[in-house]
This record gives structure tokens, sequence and C-alpha cells, in this order.
């Protein structure tokens, strides 16, 4: 595909997709990861004279706006860390997006709001692409993890305007290539957090690439669920029992081994320092919520990555950002971190939470590379081809 050295942008009005799905607690950005990620690639178009809007989504408000899921919030912390002012527009189509972009001398900014707001987004809908490509005349994808959405801004754009990649999609793909083309063996996974739906289906052919697939967090939960055991009141997708079932199945066939928590932390209450306790994982109250994987499956973790020679890992094991909940995965983060350190295992950590967890464990300096991508990174290891990735490189301008 072409880069940004193709592009010649003094004076155009460049859409930008970029990743601000960033992790946010009342209202404030906690990890910036995701924004320093991008900079290269604002600074380069800004310092070439481009009138730059940027498209981003925030979380899933399925094509309604949603208050809480603006993007207003993060124009702060990306002017700041950009060093110049950053404009903001309250839709990303129609008349205020098109009076914002007009707006806009070279090398300045607007963010357009959460594209997510509209229902042609995730549909990738033709007049919503017509209406976002209206807006420019050149279209640059930096969002490589959010390549595996094949949706308006980060698909159906490039098929509109003259596409190119951005710096951070030509960064990450070539790191993660650097990384895991040819992993050596055995090779472990973690999966974990709470995107349970979307990430569950991903892991029917993540078993058939890893030698063992640990899994942990609200993910866990759903598998426990599915074999009988009694998850009280944590959060858990009964709905896809069978799935899980059928991911068991598929990985004993495949020789993957499959770990899941033996123990576990819960507490009757999601709040900072609630009163919590560590119980095996058959001994889960109706009112307990598993919040973190306990000692002893810390342990079992730790032993398998001594014998693992790569690990790929998306996901946190319990509700990190709200302490003590952070413990499991904080002290798995820095085993990792320190048999990479030593030359012992090659680790690779990507997503959006797994990468301010392991800020949290002050553990990413120590890894051989951090994704800002999760899903998208996930099917990145299975072998499968990103959309938006492709359409960059069959763009038709
Ligand atoms: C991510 O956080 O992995 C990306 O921003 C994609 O978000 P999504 O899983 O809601 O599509």
């Amino acid at each position: 595909f072409r880069t940004l050295d193709d592009a010649a942008v003094k004076g155009r009005r460049v859409l930008v997709r970029v990743d601000l799905n960033v992790p946010m607690k009342d209202g404030r950005v906690t990890d910036a990861t995701r924004i320093d990620r991008i900079l290269p690639t604002l600074r380069e178009l800004a310092a070439s004279g481009a009138r730059i809007g940027i498209l981003a989504h925030f979380g899933r408000p399925k094509g309604e706006p949603v208050p809480e899921m603006s993007l207003r919030p993060v124009v702060g912390p990306l002017a700041e860390r950009l060093g110049v002012p950053v404009a903001f527009a309250d839709d990303c189509i129609g008349d205020e997006a098109e009076a914002a972009m007009a707006a806009l001398g070279d090398g300045q900014a607007v963010l357009l709001e959460n594209t997510r707001f509209h229902k042609g987004e995730e549909r990738n809908d033709p007049d919503f692409v017509a209406r976002l490509a209206k807006l420019g005349e050149i279209y640059v994808n930096d969002a490589f993890s959010c390549a595996h959405r094949a949706h308006a801004s980060s698909e159906g754009l490039a098929h509109r305007l003259p596409a190119y990649a951005g710096r951070n999609m030509e960064a990450e793909l070539k790191a993660l290539g650097n990384a895991l083309e040819r992993p050596e063996r055995p090779l472990t996974a973690i999966v974990g957090g709470a995107k349970v739906s979307t990430k569950l289906a991903l892991l029917g052919n993540l078993v058939t690439r890893v030698d063992n697939l640990i899994i942990g967090g609200g993910m866990a939960n759903t598998f426990l669920h599915a074999q009988g055991i009694k998850v009280g009141a944590s959060l858990c997708e009964p709905d896809l029992a069978d799935t899980a079932r059928e991911i068991l199945a598929k990985a004993d066939k495949a020789g993957c081994r499959i770990v899941l928590p033996t123990d576990a932390i819960v507490a009757r209450e999601f709040a900072a320092n609630a009163a919590h306790r560590a119980v095996s994982i058959d001994a889960v109250a109706d009112d307990d919520m598993i919040l973190d994987v306990g000692p002893e499956s810390v342990m079992a973790v730790n032993t398998l990555l001594e014998v693992s020679k790569t690990l790929v890992w998306n996901g946190p094991l319990g509700a990190f950002e709200t302490p003590p909940f952070e413990a499991g995965t904080v002290a798995v983060a820095d085993h990792a971190a320190n048999l990479c350190a030593d030359g012992r295992l090659l680790a690779v950590g990507g997503g959006g939470d797994t990468v301010a967890a392991l800020a949290m464990a002050n553990a990413a300096d120590r890894f051989t590379y951090v994704s800002t991508a999760g899903g998208a990174f996930l099917e990145w290891i299975e072998g499968r081809e990103l959309p938006g990735v492709k359409a960059l490189s069959t763009t038709v301008c």
C-alpha cells in the first residue's frame, strides 16, 4: 500500500482515521498510549500543511448519539500531546462537519465526533461513506487496531478517496511481522478482558495456532459456566456457553492446552477497595463477583510462561482498573516482562486495556513489543486478512 511518503497533502483536506477508543474513567483519559502512537502521523501531516479531519470511534453506542461516548473529552489530551490546538465538531457528517473542515487553515486539525453515533458506520453504508468522503480529498488510515472492522471510516473510505497508510499503521504491521511471523514454540496466548461476545468467536481459530491458551477476565467466566461451574453474580454470557464448549472441543482436537482459573478473588460489590477474598473456583457464592484471578491461578500461569518461548497477550485477567483487582494481571505481567528482559521469552501484548495494564505493571518497556490493537491483533495472529489493511492495498483511486 501507499504511505505518507507518496501523498501530496499541502493545502488538501485529509481525513485521518485513528483509534481514540482509549481507556477512560469519569470522563478522563487514563492511558494515552493510543494517542501517543498517532502523533507521528498527525505531526507529519500538520508540518506538511494538510487540513486535517480526525475520524475515530469511542465505545459501542450502536448507531445512536450517546453523550457518555462523546469524543469531546479526548480533545484536550490530544491537543496537549500534539502541541497545537485541535478544534471539535459535534458531528462527523453534515453541515457542522463540513463547516469545521472548511474553516481549517493549512496544518490545522479538527476532531470529528464519534463515527459510531451513526448506524451507517458499522454497516459500511455507501451513503454514509459518501457523506464522510465529501469532507476530504485524501484518506489516511492510521488505525491498525480498527483494521479488523469493515466499517465506513476504517474500510469504506479507502474505496472513495485516494488512500494511504499512516505511520502507526506501517509501524504496527512491521513490528508484529518481525516479532511473530515465525514464532518460537511453545507459543502461549493469554486472552482476557470484558469484550466476551466479540472475542469469543476468535478463540476458535486461535486454538489451532497456539500451544497453550490461558483464558482470564470476563471471558473465563463464560467458559467456567459452560463447564457447569457456578460464577455467581460475575460478568458472564450464558448464551455463549455452546460456543465456549465448541472451542474447548476444538482445542482438545488441535492439541491446544486450555488454562482456566482454579481460584479467584471475589467481592460482593464492584468498587475500589471493596471487601474481597480468595476462593477456590468451585466455591463462588451466588452473590459473589469474580473480579480477579486468585494466587493459585497466577502461579500456574507464571509456571507455564517459564516453559513458553513466545507469549501473545490480549485482555487483562481481572478488573485491573479498580484496586485491588489489578493484582493478578500485574503479577503475571511483571513475571512475563522479567522473562522477556532475561531473553527467555518473546512477549507481545496488544489492546487498549492490555496496554494500560502493562503500563500499570511497569512491564511495557520490558515486553518485546506492545501493540495498540486488541481484536485486530488477535485476528492478525490468526492469519486473517484485515479489511482495513486490504482496502488500502486495493484502493481504486
Ligand atoms: C479496540 O479497542 O480494539 C478497537 O478500538 C476496536 O473497538 P471495537 O472492538 O469496539 O470494534
